[in-house]
């Protein structure tokens, strides 16, 4: 899958709309931001290919409207984080954690950042570079849920995001149901995305998963103007009940992709 595609997209700005608003709650009683991720990925994505739909969409919208990511009168936290990498092309796209760790200084919170790759020929590039950049995150090169484990002992996460890739391989879904579990039990507030695959090529993990489940989802329907299938049809993010709240303004506050000729859809 490419990255910067539709489902990516979607994913980020969920994402960080999520994050800001947890940032700027005014029951929020403390100025740090305590975020844990997963399946971590590299610091930026390689160039993004004709494929990579979403952001190359954005992109196109960015400069039509002369460099000011004004979709429709329209900004939010995604859009003003990436004008400094959207204007021409090629791209690179920044991933999840960084996109995060971006928007968390931009907010100016006291932040740390644990995030985990398991994939030596990913992590030890980007270890070396986050180094190199100076990036102040904790980058461990191991199994995310393990590591998850021993930071949910400690209770003090302020948001956890899981973002596995959903083969049948390489996912064991029984660990990130545990994990749930775990973080539920702590109190602790999570967000996993899911896809939703029509093409049955695809492990569909969520169905099995879903009735067990005690979060709350918001799904996003997208329906591609071409029918390559490595377009995503329709992606979800999960949210643990203590960060229901939200769901609605994060609604509201990306139901513009509807509107952006995309086929974007986001379900009440
Ligand atoms: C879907 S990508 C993550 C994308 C990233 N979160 C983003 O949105 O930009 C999944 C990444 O997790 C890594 N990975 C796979 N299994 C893992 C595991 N058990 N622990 C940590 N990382 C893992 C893969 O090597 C891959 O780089």
């Amino acid at each position: 899958m490419a990255a910067g595609n539709f489902g990516d997209v979607v994913k980020h700005m969920v994402l960080l709309e999520l994050v800001s608003l947890m940032v700027k709650d005014p029951q929020r009683k403390t100025s740090h931001f305590k975020y844990f991720e997963t399946h971590g990925s590299e610091i930026e994505h390689a160039k993004l290919l004709s494929k990579s739909l979403g952001a190359i969409k954005l992109n196109e919208l960015y400069n039509n409207q002369n460099g000011k990511f004004l979709i429709f009168g329209y900004q939010n936290d995604y859009l003003r984080l990436m004008k400094s990498y959207f204007g021409s092309l090629p791209i690179t796209y920044p991933g999840s954690w960084y996109q995060v760790y971006r928007l968390l200084n931009d907010l100016n919170t006291n932040i740390s950042i644990n995030v985990c790759e398991n994939d030596k020929i990913v992590s030890v590039p980007t270890l070396k570079e986050i180094n190199d950049r100076n990036i102040n995150v904790d980058y461990h090169d191991s199994d995310g849920l393990e590591k998850l484990k021993d930071h949910i002992k400690t209770k003090d996460l302020d948001l956890v995001f899981v973002d596995p890739y959903y083969t049948a391989e390489k996912t064991d879904k029984n660990l990130v149901f545990q994990i749930t579990n775990l973080l539920d039990t702590n109190n602790i507030p999570y967000v996993i995305w899911f896809p939703r695959y029509t093409r049955k090529f695809r492990f569909c993990f969520i169905e099995d998963l879903k009735p067990e489940l005690k979060c709350n989802m918001i799904e996003v329907t997208n329906k591609p103007p071409n029918k390559s299938s490595r377009n995503m049809l329709s992606s979800c993010m999960l949210f643990s009940a203590n960060l229901v709240k939200y769901i609605e303004p994060i609604k509201k506050n990306i139901s513009f992709l509807g509107c952006l000729g995309l086929g974007w859809e986001v379900k009440k």
